[in-house]
């Protein structure tokens, strides 16, 4: 459960990724997706003990965060991120002054030299634009180019849990599609990954199951198929052309 000053942002939302799965989170804005995702990064705590010191908002997390069966509630961030739970926020999180290059060297900052090289390799192999955009400023990348360099980071880390939050956000259906298929090859590499979006379709596809939350509260949750069957599902996240639309890569 998570509270910001009164208002309730989660509310008995459980949700469970095992190895090799993909699943997603779908809802509307302000469901509760990114809060959901953060709190499980360890995100919310930083900013509940932020805002504390500040006497900003108060925040309030209860409920328990489970890593392989262990308790890792009161974890922070870099603890998390160590043991391969690692979330790329939304919104392509990228430092904008800094080169691609540099960001995702950045994002393997608790790895090796040698574990960063392996992975940022395998970074560009699936994202073959970051080799060419490789000195220029994140900043003036466009959106889909940015979040792959935020997926790099993320890839950088070396996650064996990812969180991706609305990565399809604000990019062409063309750049969505090549965002879904590198979602895939990260769970064909043996991660298992997390994926937040507003709209299921575009990433149903890769995605084994899903959890639908609204105002902060789980209304349904199911395989791929189970969810694309839901008629309310469909009128809500799909759009009406949800028939026309392809359900397998
Ligand atoms: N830092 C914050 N402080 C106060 N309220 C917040 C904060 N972040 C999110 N909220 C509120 O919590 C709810 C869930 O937001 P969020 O998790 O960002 O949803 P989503 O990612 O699904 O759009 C919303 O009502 C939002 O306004
Ligand atoms: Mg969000």
């Amino acid at each position: 459960m998570v509270f910001y000053e009164n208002a309730l942002a989660l509310n008995e939302v459980s949700v469970q990724l095992n190895p090799g799965e993909v699943v997603g989170v779908f809802g509307s804005n302000g469901a509760g997706k990114t809060t959901l995702l953060n709190t499980v990064a360890g995100l919310t705590l930083v900013y509940a003990r932020r805002e504390a010191r500040r006497g900003g908002v108060r925040v309030t997390v209860a409920g328990q965060v489970r890593l392989n069966g262990e308790d890792i509630t009161g974890w922070d961030v870099p603890e998390r991120v160590r043991r391969g739970l690692v979330l790329c926020r939304e919104r392509h999180a990228v430092f904008r002054d800094l080169t691609v290059s540099e960001n995702l060297r950045l994002g393997g900052y608790l790895r090796s030299r040698a574990e960063v090289a392996e992975s940022v390799a395998f970074a560009c192999e699936l994202m073959p634009p970051l080799r060419r955009l490789w000195r220029k400023p994140a900043g003036m990348l466009s959106g889909g180019e940015q979040q792959m360099v935020a997926i790099g980071m993320a890839l950088a880390a070396r996650p064996r849990w990812l969180l991706l939050d609305e990565p399809l956000l604000g990019l062409s259906p063309a750049l969505q599609a090549e965002i879904v298929r590198v979602v895939g090859e990260i769970r064909r590499h043996g991660v298992a990954v997390l994926v937040a979006e507003q709209y299921a379709r575009a990433v149903l596809p890769v995605v084994d199951r899903g959890y639908v939350i609204e105002s902060g509260a789980l209304v349904l949750s199911g395989t791929r198929s189970e969810l694309a069957s839901q008629a309310e599902v469909q009128a809500a996240y799909f759009g009406g052309s949800w028939a026309s639309a392809r359900t397998h890569p």
